[in-house]
C-alpha cells in the first residue's frame, strides 16, 4: 500500500508491581568505546560480556569495514582480529551517523597509524553535541585536523605526549584522547577528565593490551607511551545506566527485584536518589534489591552532574518516578542543552511539568494515563516504557528503535518480572495503523 511502512511498537498495560530478578547486560559506553580501542593492536582480542544491542552491532560493522575480522565465540563474547585493518580508510557517514561512538574511530585510527578519517559521528540529539576538546586533545599531541564536508581527518609524523586540560567534563573526549595517546612517545596528562565507570574500564582494557594508563577514574589520567600493543582476553562491566533504569522501574511500579550482575559503587548516585524519595534499596556484592510499596515517592532535587554525581542518562526516567511523587520535585540538567524533549510525551499521560532553561518543575500527580507516545532518544524511550509501566491503562511506544540501541531484551527482562509489555509489528500510513501484527 502507497506510503506504508511496517514499524515496530511496544504495547505496555500499566499496574503490574515487579517481582524477580534481572541481570543486567555489559555496559553499552564502555563496549563502544573498547571495540574500536582493539584497532590499537595487530593482534586478536577476546571481549566478553558484549552487550546484544544494536549500536554495538553497527560499531563491529564499522570495524569490519576498515578491515577487522570479527566473530562471536559465545553469545556475548567477541574476537576481533585487527591485523588487517587498513590505514587509509575513510570511515563513511551512513556508518558513523548511526551513533555517537564512532568518533573513537578518531582516536584509535590516529593511535595506531598516525592518521583517521572518519565523517561526523551520529547520536541521540540534546542540542549541540561539539567534538572541540576532542580535537584540541589530538592537536596537542601533535596531529593536524582538517574536515572536508563531513569528514574529520587527522595526521601526526608521530605523536608526542603533551598536556591536555580539558576545559569542561567530557568522557568521549577523554577517552578519545586516551585513544590517540596510548602510542605517543612520552607522557600524556590529561586534566579535568570525565570519571564515569566506562572511562576506568577503557583504561583497564587498554593496560590488558600493554599500555600504561594510570589515574583513570579520578581528575588527573596519565598516559606512557608504549611502542606497541597486543591482544588480551577482557570482561566489559555491566551496564550502570540499565541497571538503574530497572531500579527507578522497580521503584516507580512497586514490587521488589534484585539487580543481578552489577557494581554497587557505580550506582551510589542513584540508590541515594531512591532511598531519599522513600524506596527501599539494599545493596550486596554483585547486586541490589529494591522493595517499593508501590504509594507515591517523595518528592525530591535532582541535579544531573559528571560521575560520581547523578547521571544524565538517567535524568528521564527519574523524571518519570517524580511525576507521580507526593508534592514538586526539581530536575536540573547541567550536561546537555536540551534534554527535557521527553517532557511532551510524558504531559500526554497527564505529567505536570514546566520546564524553564534546564530545570525542569515536576507537579507529582496521583497517577499517569496510559497514552500513545514515542521515543525521542534511547533514555526518553526508556522513560516511556517506565511510565507505561506505572500509567493506568494503555500505553503504546513508538521508535523503539532507539530502545534497543542500548538496551539488551527489555522485552524479555520486564517480562521476566511481571511485567505486562509486548513488542508488535504493525503496518502504518505514517498517520494511523493500517493493520495490527504483521
Ligand atoms: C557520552 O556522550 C555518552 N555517550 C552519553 O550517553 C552521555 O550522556 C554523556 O557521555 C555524558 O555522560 C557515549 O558514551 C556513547 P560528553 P559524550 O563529551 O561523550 C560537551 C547514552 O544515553 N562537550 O561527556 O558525547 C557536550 O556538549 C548517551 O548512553 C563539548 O563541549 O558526552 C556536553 O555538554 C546519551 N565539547 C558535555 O560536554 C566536546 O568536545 C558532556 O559531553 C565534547 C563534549
Amino acid at each position: 500500500m502507497k506510503g506504508c511502512r511496517i514499524v515496530e511498537k511496544f504495547v505496555i498495560h500499566g499496574g503490574k508491581q515487579l517481582h524477580g530478578e534481572v541481570n543486567i547486560s555489559g555496559a553499552k559506553n564502555a563496549a563502544l568505546a573498547i571495540i574500536p580501542a582493539a584497532v590499537l593492536c595487530e593482534d586478536t582480542c577476546r571481549i566478553e560480556n558484549i552487550p546484544n544491542i544494536s549500536d554495538v552491532k553497527t560499531m563491529i560493522s564499522i570495524l569490519e569495514y576498515i578491515g577487522a575480522r570479527t566473530r562471536f565465540i559465545k553469545r556475548d563474547v567477541l574476537e576481533i582480529d585487527t591485523k588487517n585493518i587498513k590505514a587509509m580508510v575513510t570511515v563513511p557517514d551512513d556508518m558513523t551517523q548511526k551513533l555517537r561512538a564512532s568518533y573513537y574511530l578518531l582516536g584509535a585510527m590516529l593511535g595506531r597509524f598516525g592518521c583517521a578519517s572518519v565523517a561526523m559521528p551520529g547520536g541521540c540529539f540534546f542540542g549541540v553535541r561539539p567534538i572541540d576538546q576532542h580535537v584540541r586533545g589530538f592537536e596537542l599531541l601533535g596531529a593536524d585536523i582538517t574536515t572536508k564536508g563531513a569528514v574529520i581527518s587527522a595526521s601526526a609524523a608521530h605523536l608526542i605526549g603533551a598536556s591536555v586540560y580539558m576545559d569542561n567534563v567530557s568522557v568521549g573526549a577523554t577517552m578519545n584522547v586516551m585513544l590517540a595517546a596510548v602510542k605517543a612517545s612520552g607522557l600524556t596528562v590529561i586534566e579535568n577528565a570525565a570519571k564515569e565507570p566506562h572511562v576506568v574500564d577503557l583504561a583497564n582494557f587498554l593496560n590488558s593490551m600493554g599500555a600504561d594508563v594510570r589515574g583513570a577514574g579520578t581528575d588527573v589520567i596519565k598516559i606512557r607511551g608504549v611502542r606497541s600493543l597486543h591482544g588480551c582476553t577482557y570482561s566489559i562491566i555491566p551496564d550502570q545506566i540499565e541497571a538503574g533504569t530497572y531500579m527507578v522501574a522497580a521503584g516507580a511500579a512497586g514490587g521488589s527485584i534484585t539487580i543481578k550482575n552489577v557494581i554497587p559503587k557505580h550506582l551510589e548516585s542513584i540508590s541515594v536518589k531512591l532511598i531519599e524519595s522513600g524506596i527501599e534499596v539494599m545493596e550486596y556484592d554483585d547486586s541490589i534489591t529494591i522493595i517499593s510499596d508501590g504509594k507515591r515517592p517523595n518528592k525530591c532535587i535532582v541535579k544531573t552532574m559528571p560521575h560520581p554525581g547523578f547521571p544524565t542518562d538517567m535524568q528521564p526516567q527519574m523524571a518519570v518516578l517524580l511525576s507521580v511523587a507526593n508534592g514538586t520535585s526539581y530536575i536540573s540538567e547541567s550536561v546537555w542543552d536540551n534534554r527535557f524533549m521527553y517532557v511532551e510525551q510524558l504531559r500526554r499521560m497527564g505529567a505536570k511539568i514546566q520546564v524553564d532553561g534546564k530545570t525542569a518543575t515536576i507537579e507529582g500527580m496521583e497517577y499517569l494515563v496510559g497514552a500513545p507516545v514515542k521515543a525521542d532518544d534511547l533514555r526518553a524511550g526508556a522513560a516511556m516504557v517506565i511510565a507505561g509501566l506505572i500509567a493506568k491503562g494503555e500505553t503504546v511506544v513508538d521508535n523503539v528503535h532507539y530502545i534497543e540501541r542500548g538496551y539488551e531484551n527489555i522485552i524479555e527482562k520486564l517480562i521476566a518480572v511481571g511485567a505486562d509489555i509486548e513488542r508488535v509489528t504493525v503496518l502504518t500510513d505514517e498517520d494511523r495503523i493500517v493493520a495490527g501484527a504483521v
